[in-house]
């Protein structure tokens, strides 16, 4: 249930027009649902219930404090990969019993920073990390719970640079290495491996490959204990994926009924990490067509969003619907497949201000002809947005705002001039 709907031929987030948004806080704008997060966030906790998983909502897909906090507020818990996302997920009130630490390459800083907020695991990546962070704990007299995170070999296919499970990537543990790493790390002073970790890829359609995963770890997990290791917490990661186009994704229920009995049979507290599950569809990208062009055969619409906006059509190619806020009369509000041919519509590459021909939100896109002035919404932009934004151009980051039945905050203000040269200034000469 995502609360953005057309109304009166106006799109609304929950109770509020869009239209009354931009004009208050400008454009680009990124409106968010508080009532749509709320309800990923308990789809996922409600699927899951049986297992009593530690869900710990992936900062890096929506770092915002006022997010983050209403994450926290209602029962999340965090996966940081930074020391930067750590302090994100601090200040939004969580504590660490609540915070798995991720990432291929923290920094003994960065070790220590988890270990004196008493992260409650570390995803380790490889040998060498595992043995500094044993070594970081053991002069700071601690003891690093630890969870080794294996790549189980599994090809999800999502996209090039989101496979995170298939050999030769970057992440974790070969799983053919996993037992002589886990082997030789057996009565360390400053390590307790206690669990296992794996995250598949990014977004994940079926549910087959957290089923492949899932049987794979319960293997390793018992090899583990028989190694003497007490393992008892088996992480499946995130990467459950979301409606772009229509209705392709799959109910949490879907996963949990492959991952629940796997959890079971290991006896293990489960624990998740999804992101884009719970904000991807809980957040619009508003913004304002500025000229129309028609070049080399093609209409392009240029509006005041960019790849640095929006970088994930630039990157992976990735589907985003886009359609105006208040279509003129005779459009649909929406179309019910935007991939369709939609009549009254032109092909229009949908592109940005910034100097690259690789900076577009959509291309050969059926949309209705736009005028300057005219506001368009592009969906599903909660996750890897904001997050992903840049000031590439020397372009002010958009502003935030979320929103709950008719009430509106702003959540991140839009950024200024003087916040572009702000880390500069103390320094020129
Ligand atoms: N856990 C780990 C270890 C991860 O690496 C990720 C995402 C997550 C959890 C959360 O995955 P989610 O539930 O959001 O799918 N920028 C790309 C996605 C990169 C994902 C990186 N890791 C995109 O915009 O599609």
């Amino acid at each position: 249930m995502d609360h953005f709907a057309y109304r009166n031929r106006v799109l609304h987030c929950e109770d509020v027009p869009l239209p009354d948004l931009a004009a208050e806080y400008g454009t680009p704008l990124f409106v968010y649902s508080r009532a749509t997060l709320l309800h990923h966030l308990t789809a996922i906790q409600t699927a899951f219930a049986p297992a009593d998983p530690v869900v710990a909502y992936s900062v890096k897909t929506n770092g915002n404090l006022s997010i983050c906090k209403l994450m926290a507020e209602h029962g999340s818990g965090f996966d940081v990969t930074s020391g930067g996302e750590l302090y994100r997920a601090l200040r939004a009130g969580s504590n660490g019993a609540k915070i798995v630490f991720a990432g291929v390459g923290k920094t003994d800083a960065e070790m220590r920073y988890g270990l004196e907020n008493n992260v409650f695991l570390f995803n380790v990546e490889s040998e060498e990390e595992l043995f500094a962070l044993g070594a970081v704990a053991q002069g700071m007299g601690r003891k690093a719970p630890v969870a080794l995170r294996v790549n189980p070999d599994l090809p999800p296919k999502t996209h090039a640079k989101t496979d995170t499970s298939v050999k030769g990537v970057k992440f974790g543990l070969d799983i053919e290495t996993v037992l002589e790493v886990a082997q030789r790390a057996v009565g360390h002073p400053g390590l307790e491996i206690v669990g296992l970790h794996m995250h598949l890829g990014s977004p994940i359609l079926k549910a087959e490959p957290y089923q492949q995963g899932a049987a794979k770890g319960l293997q390793l997990i018992a090899e583990l204990r028989k190694q003497g290791h007490p393992i008892a917490y088996l992480n499946m990661g995130g990467g459950f994926g979301i409606h772009y186009r229509k209705q392709e994704a799959l109910p949490a229920s879907a996963f949990a009924e492959v991952i629940l009995p796997a959890v079971q049979q290991a006896k293990c507290r489960l624990v998740l990490e999804p992101g884009r599950f719970v904000v991807g569809n809980a957040g619009v990208l508003v913004s304002r067509v500025i000229f129309n062009k028609e070049t080399g055969g093609k209409h392009y619409v240029i509006q005041d969003a960019a790849m640095n906006d929006l970088i994930r059509p630039t990157l992976y190619d990735s589907f985003h619907r886009i359609w105006p806020v208040a279509p003129a009369a005779g459009v649909p509000t929406p179309p019910d497949d935007f991939e369709a041919e939609i009549p009254g519509t032109l092909k229009q590459d949908v592109v940005g201000p910034v100097c690259e021909s690789g900076d577009f939100l959509a291309k050969a896109r059926n949309l209705p002809p736009l005028k300057r002035g005219d506001l368009l919404a592009t969906f599903s932009a909660g996750a890897y947005g904001m997050a992903m934004a840049s000031n590439y151009n020397s372009r002010l980051r958009a502003a935030e705002v979320l929103v709950t039945g008719g009430t509106h905050r702003l959540i991140r203000r839009r950024e200024t001039f003087a916040d572009l040269t702000a880390c500069e200034e103390s320094c020129v000469r």
